[in-house]
């Protein structure tokens, strides 16, 4: 029951430093149960996702060190089994990375259905078809999912009936030390699908063509140690250049790779804002009004699902009518908490109408969701009065410091703790 509190209105101005990339780190945890010496990772976001990952590598026998708040030194060479049994595994989506991991080490692999987001359905067919093209036999029982090879992995060609960056990056983990050639087809070609095939690759993966729909896979036997630093959040970068816009503000967000902003960058430059990129910044300033535009998420490199709520957020009070696709995820829930604030928007399946207002008013609303929760953040910033955010522990899956972040850029917002019986439940 945690809380932000936002007073609305402040101009945000200054300068951003943003962390690693959640979706590569959560991967890249899981991929070095496939390596056969210690390895360092650098850039490593400081977020609960990532901390549930290094757990979970723990259970699995796995050493992890912290040798500071964004490098760890992970040995595999400890790892002695191909159980996950933590049930902390249910409450994250990239649990299910160690299957592929798993299943790559010891052909077999056991780990509990995951969790993560609440978007409806979020099925896994394509993981389970890529691993049984590969040679597993796959079973779920009592919300645990098992996948055994007893006659090895073997590469396979696999086409993804639809562009699914999980899937995607469960086969390139459970492929890379398969015998043979595995080819995967309609892969997801997001920065972190790159970022995990680069890591792998570091260890002395052969894995060509990752970052276009077609990725080649040739298995090899062994995976030797490195260092290798996590590419900075695309997700991150994004929502505080969506915050600078929202507050009419002058925002360098720092330590980014400007291209895989492109296309949050072209629909904040259509609303109005100017943006100008050097080689690992983007600068937003906005001083006018924002406009209207229209928004539907795609794949990479189209616009992400994972930007949706934020830019809607923005759209609830920009001039105009805006219309907004998403049929990656049904994630237009958070639509009620933004209405609460004043926004008119309707939804009919996976399209919301967007009309815009004058301005967005202070109000109590959730983070419903890790993406969600940021948009009622932004929404809070730009609103007239205070708002409040419950539920701010999905924000903190993702967002590293976030109220930290938002202070040294002139925000008015702090996190308002509930008193301990009420965060152990022991009240009401
Ligand atoms: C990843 O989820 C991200 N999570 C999500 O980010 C992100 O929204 C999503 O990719 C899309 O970019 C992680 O990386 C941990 P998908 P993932 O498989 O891999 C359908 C965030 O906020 N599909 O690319 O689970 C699926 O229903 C999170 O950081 C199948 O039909 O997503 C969806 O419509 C939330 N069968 C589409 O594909 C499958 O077997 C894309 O899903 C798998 C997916």
């Amino acid at each position: 029951m945690d809380k932000f509190v936002i007073r609305g209105g402040r101009r945000l101005v200054g300068e951003v430093e943003i962390s690693g990339a959640k979706n590569a780190a959560v991967a890249i945890v899981a991929a070095t149960v496939l390596a056969d010496a210690p390895c360092r990772i650098e850039n490593v976001p400081d977020i609960s996702d990532v901390r549930v990952m290094t757990h979970l590598l723990e259970e699995l026998g796995g050493t992890v060190h912290y040798l500071d708040r964004h490098t760890i030194e992970v040995d595999p060479r400890t790892i002695d089994t191909d159980t996950v049994r933590d049930q902390s595994a249910q409450t994250i989506r990239a649990s299910y990375y160690f299957i592929g991991a798993l299943l790559g080490r010891y052909q077999s692999a056991v780990v509990p259905l995951p969790g993560g987001c609440n978007f409806g359905v979020r099925p896994i067919d394509q993981h389970l078809k890529a691993f049984a093209a590969l040679g597993g036999s796959c079973s779920m029982n009592e919300g645990l999912i098992t996948v055994k090879a007893p006659n090895g992995i073997h590469g396979a060609n696999i086409y993804m009936d639809v562009v699914t960056v999980g899937a995607t990056m469960n086969t390139i983990l459970a492929a890379v030390k398969a015998r043979g050639l595995t080819v995967i087809e309609n892969a997801a070609r997001e920065p972190h699908v790159v970022d995990l095939a680069n890591f792998l690759n570091t260890l002395g993966a052969d894995i060509r063509g990752a970052g276009t729909d077609t990725i080649r896979i040739h298995g090899v036997q062994k995976l030797r140690g490195a260092t290798y630093a996590i590419i900075p959040d695309q997700i991150e970068a994004g929502t505080y250049m969506a915050a600078a816009a929202a507050t009419g503000g002058d925002v360098t967000v720092k330590n980014v790779t400007p291209q895989h902003l492109e296309s949050i960058t072209a629909k904040l430059e259509e609303m109005g804002a100017v943006i100008e990129e050097g080689d690992d910044t983007v600068r937003v300033v906005c001083n006018r009004p924002l406009r209207r535009c229209n928004v539907r998420t795609m794949p990479h490199p189209g616009f992400p699902t994972d930007m949706q709520p934020q830019i809607t957020t923005l759209l609830s009070f920009a001039h105009g009518t805006s219309i907004i696709n998403d049929g990656i995820w049904d994630r237009f829930k958070y639509v009620d908490e933004l209405r609460r604030m004043g926004a008119q928007i309707t939804v009919n399946r996976d399209m919301a109408v967007v009309e815009g207002v004058d301005h967005l008013k202070g109000a109590t609303v959730r983070a419903l969701d890790l993406r969600a929760g940021a948009a009622m953040v932004i929404a809070g910033l730009a609103a007239t009065g205070v708002t409040y955010v419950e539920d701010v522990q999905y924000i903190e899956r993702g967002f590293e410091r976030i109220v930290e972040k938002l202070v040294g850029l002139g925000a008015d917002i702090y996190r308002s703790q509930a008193p301990e019986g009420v965060a152990l439940g022991k009240l009401g």
